[in-house]
């Protein structure tokens, strides 16, 4: 199975995120020195995938000119001699491929995903969400392509969330038949706390093969009035076509100030320069 596209929806309108995401993106808050969908962007190149699909809506074009040229910006980089800023900046446009998808109307995650039907056709592809983002040893998607390629299957990222946030995510049930490896028997999205059959929690790392579209067609509109990747998974599910593989690795949902925020500390934490005054900062500002 060669797998070379990732569809990365980033249509949504960010609500959580206002008023910051009023004319800004959320894909395109920086998280340290990136916006939080190149740090998505690189975790696909960096699994081998060169084609990026963007599912986008008129008023977020920005995303894709981050990774295309500005030679304005360029010329005067290099005129001032900035030539370190320079090779990174030009580097953003050289990382992949980019096409680009119009999701007409916001009607949730699912829709976004059957917008890439005429683009993936016959192909398997890996699906990122665009504010989420996931580091580790191994990255989240790749993770995921070795299970796909090795079980000829569509596979979803679990990770494994305390009792009181079931209720945030699509939540998997289904029998470990290897380490971290699941067949999945059921999905449901969102369910109320307490009824929730596992805690594992699907997060935004996908590998699906060209049979969701078939689903996705037939998904009418359910939580929130949106029509949900998680109800058309269950479809594969039902036809036991569907693994979930538990990610390892720290996980920083952007759309969430808590998690934002943390995935700034997070990086700066690695910076070497940043790292002693940063925590000498928040030292200062900690209630003792
Ligand atoms: P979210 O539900 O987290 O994003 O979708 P949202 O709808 O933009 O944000 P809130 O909940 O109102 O704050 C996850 C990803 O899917 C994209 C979003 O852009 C985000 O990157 N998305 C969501 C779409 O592309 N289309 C949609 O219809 C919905």
């Amino acid at each position: 199975m060669q797998i070379t596209k990732v569809v990365i929806p980033v249509a949504g309108w960010g609500t959580r995120s206002l008023p910051a995401t009023k004319n800004i993106p959320k894909e395109m808050l920086p998280i340290f020195k990136k916006p939080v969908v190149q740090y998505v962007v690189e975790e696909a190149m960096n699994a081998g995938l060169t084609d990026v699909v963007f599912i986008n809506n008129q008023y977020k074009k920005i995303i894709e000119d981050h990774f295309d040229y500005n030679p304005s910006l360029e010329d005067t980089l290099e005129r001032a001699g900035k030539l370190d800023i320079l090779k990174e900046v030009r580097a953003v446009a050289e990382m992949v491929n980019i096409i680009s998808v119009r999701q007409k109307k916001q009607l949730g995650l699912g829709h976004a995903v059957l917008c890439a039907k005429e683009v993936c056709k016959n192909d398997p592809f890996a699906v990122m969400v665009g504010d989420d983002l996931m580091f580790g040893m191994h990255s989240g998607i790749s993770q995921l392509l070795d299970a796909a390629k090795s079980e000829n299957m569509a596979v979803v990222g679990v990770i494994e969330v305390p009792e009181d946030k079931v209720n945030r995510y699509g939540i998997i049930q289904g029998e470990e038949y290897a380490p971290g490896m699941y067949r999945v028997r059921n999905l449901v999205e969102k369910p109320a706390i307490g009824t929730a059959p596992s805690r594992l929690a699907i997060v935004g790392r996908y590998v699906l093969l060209p049979e969701i579209f078939h689903h996705l067609e037939r998904v009418k509109p359910g939580v929130g009035g949106e029509i949900q990747l998680t109800d058309a998974l269950q479809g594969l599910a039902n036809d036991k076509k569907l693994l979930a593989v538990r990610l390892r690795g720290q996980r920083f949902d952007a759309g969430d100030w808590v998690e934002y925020l943390t995935a700034n500390i997070y990086f700066a934490l690695h910076d070497e320069e940043l790292r002693e005054p940063l925590v000498r900062r928040l030292r200062e500002l900690m209630p003792c």
